[in-house]
């Protein structure tokens, strides 16, 4: 099978499997993801078929879905691309990239071994920050049960993934806790340029939120 069919079959499941998907990882965001993927990947040399397969399989298992287990990701990617007779070297990297791509607290490195990984991760995390990363935020804790906002609870800072995953803060602490540390994280220079502007943009709707919160606009 050449790259077109695998990719527009991958393209297949990947709509297929996360249609009814209603935490902020349906397959538009997957979309969203590949297209900012291949936008940074532009000026890059970097081999785009690794970079689209890791965009559009990096949330098929997500370990937020499947008991915290950080492996079911790549399992399933391998499971998918060993069918349609894809590579080992390209399976193998784009398994590597699905492992290491997700967010684990904000002391926890999350580093990226290739070049792929990091416009891959880039692309990801674009997509929790600015107007969108601010819907999906409150879509995630609306889902799981989250409080919207709760002044008693303070943010924290997570020292390991046990503690990131199982907290379960107001979606507003979720920014001080992830989403406004993104921008220093990004890879690229591109992916650090959309992310200035979003993340500027997430400053303006949390202060006019704790204005609102306090009634005073
Ligand atoms: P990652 O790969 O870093 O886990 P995803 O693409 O899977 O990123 O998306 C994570 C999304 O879920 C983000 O948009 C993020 O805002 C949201 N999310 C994750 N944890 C929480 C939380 N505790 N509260 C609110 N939103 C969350
Ligand atoms: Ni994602």
């Amino acid at each position: 099978m050449d790259q077109t069919a695998i990719l527009n079959q991958t393209w297949a499941y990947v709509q297929e499997t996360l249609a009814g998907e209603c935490s902020g990882h349906d397959w538009r965001h997957i979309q969203r993801v590949w297209r900012n993927a291949l936008q940074i990947a532009q000026d890059e040399d970097v081999d785009l078929f690794v970079v689209q397969l890791a965009a559009l399989l990096h949330d098929i298992a997500d370990w937020k879905f499947h008991g915290g287990d950080l492996d079911a990701g790549p399992r399933a990617a391998r499971m998918w691309l060993e069918q349609l007779g894809v590579d080992e070297p390209v399976i193998a990297h784009v398994c590597a990239i699905i492992g290491d791509i997700s967010f684990k607290g904000a002391d926890v490195a999350t580093t990226m071994r290739t070049r792929e990984g990091m416009i891959v991760q880039d692309a990801d995390r674009l997509d929790a920050i600015g107007a969108i990363g601010i819907a999906r935020a409150f879509t995630y804790g609306g889902y799981k049960g989250h409080a919207i906002h709760d002044p008693t609870t303070k943010p924290q800072r997570h020292a390991n993934f046990e503690q990131y995953k199982n907290n379960t803060s107001p979606t507003v602490n979720h920014f001080y806790e992830k989403l406004l540390l993104l921008k220093d994280r990004m890879n690229t220079e591109t992916g650090r340029s959309i992310a200035a502007k979003r993340h500027a943009f997430m400053e303006q709707f949390l202060d006019q939120f704790f204005h609102e919160w306090e009634g005073e606009r």
